[in-house]
């Protein structure tokens, strides 16, 4: 049976472009970037120059850019370094997010205000899922006086696909003094993003979700950001992330992050189009379906929804015997039979909030998965109410 894949929001697969840029470092210029011969040299500047794409590609300075393992390590950094900061110079944190966020950086945020004393103030969503500017106004009102404020609100959810106005909400924190740190680890080859322009000062990024490498990221760290680092040890990555290059994942991030750049604008098109085309079906065919996530403003090959009386793990098991590969909404919680969380805070009572679901297109979806997809999803949702309703107790 052929297979669909429409979970190009959890991780996408490795370009043959970016695997071949790849190749060199693994093997053949192996070197440690620190070292003082020849190998370390070759490393250092393939290194180097992986920076200066990766600045070129986000409109910031190669200075700004630092390499991480990945999304969960570069939300971490971003929040813990200033946290940390303030903490070794006595002066008190505030920390504003929203209820819509990663666990990278909801559970972060939490241990923060339990481990380093923080304030962690948390603005409402819509029934969209984005916070409404006057909202973010309302929470950023007397901070403590020689405190450090740092507002963190993600760019596109991973479980509902809206798109928020971080640069609106970034020019609000700075009226107020907070800095600006976005989660934007959805948002390459979908959706421009200019770390200057936009007043962003912390942004994070995760190079397996726009067909580079796993294992790799990028945190981008202003130079105005108070820092201290959480990953400490040797002085890479000029004291604000310590341990060994992973030279093969930095030239793939940066080989990846070109691409998707260069080819963002025709893909989010396409892409857009297809998902149109999905959500309409879905919606015209399932009974007590609802698109979750703004209608429009959204990423644009991300189509998600919550069915009334239907278990997210069984319809996604349903799917995948019919050679669909889907999730319920973010990698980490598929299989689990918890009501979404996110579907929760945006008001969807007990009936919906264990049946969502996420369709993500990408680079290989074509017309015809979609037409396989509405053929097969309302057959899968009507079995899997049945069963639901068999089982249920009276
Ligand atoms: C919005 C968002 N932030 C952070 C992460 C974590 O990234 P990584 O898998 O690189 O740790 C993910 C991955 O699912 C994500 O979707």
């Amino acid at each position: 049976m052929q297979s669909i894949y429409l979970d190009y929001s959890a991780t996408t697969p490795l370009d043959p472009r970016v695997l071949a840029a790849m190749q060199p470092y693994f093997a053949e210029q192996f070197g440690n970037s620190k070292a003082i011969h020849r190998f370390g040299h070759d490393a250092e500047t393939a290194i180097e120059h992986a920076r200066e794409t990766v600045a070129r590609c986000l409109g910031c300075s190669p200075a700004d850019v630092v390499f991480t393992s990945g999304g969960t390590e570069s939300d971490n950094l971003a929040l813990r370094g200033p946290a940390q900061y303030a903490r070794v110079h006595d002066r008190p944190f505030t920390f504003i997010t929203g209820p819509v966020e990663h666990a990278a950086v909801a559970v972060t945020a939490r241990q923060i205000r339990d481990t380093l004393g923080a304030a962690l103030r948390v603005v409402p969503v819509d029934r969209a899922g984005r916070v409404d500017p006057a909202d973010l106004r309302a929470a950023l009102h007397s901070l403590p006086a020689n405190g450090i404020a740092l507002v963190s609100l993600i760019h596109a959810n991973n479980e509902i696909g809206t798109v928020s106005p971080i640069a609106e909400y970034a020019a609000i924190a700075h009226e107020h003094g907070a800095l600006f740190h976005t989660d934007a680890v959805q948002s390459p080859g979908h959706l421009a993003l200019e770390v200057e322009g936009m007043g962003i000062d912390l942004l994070s990024l995760s190079s397996h979700k726009f067909y580079g490498p796993k294992g790799a990221g990028v945190l981008v760290l202003r130079q105005n950001v108070p820092y201290l680092s959480a990953q400490t040890g040797a002085s890479h990555e000029d004291h604000r992330r310590a341990g060994t290059h992973n030279t093969p994942g930095i030239v793939g991030t940066a080989a990846a992050l070109e691409i998707a750049c260069a080819e963002r604008v025709e893909s989010a098109a396409r892409l857009s189009n297809l998902r149109q085309r999905l959500v309409a079906g879905v919606l015209s065919t399932i009974p007590d379906a609802e698109l979750t996530g703004d209608p429009l403003d959204r990423l644009p090959g991300h189509a998600s929804f919550a069915f009334k009386d239907v278990l997210s793990s069984t319809l996604l098991m349903h799917l995948d015997q019919r050679g669909i590969a889907a999730s319920s909404g973010s990698a980490c919680k598929s299989g689990n039979e918890q009501p979404s969380a996110i579907l929760e805070t945006l008001g969807f009572g007990p009936q919906w909030t264990r049946g969502g679901l996420r369709l993500s297109l990408g680079r290989s979806t074509t017309s015809d998965d979609i037409a396989t997809v509405l053929a097969a999803l309302p057959d899968a949702v009507a079995a899997v109410r049945r069963i639901a309703a068999m089982t249920a107790t009276p």
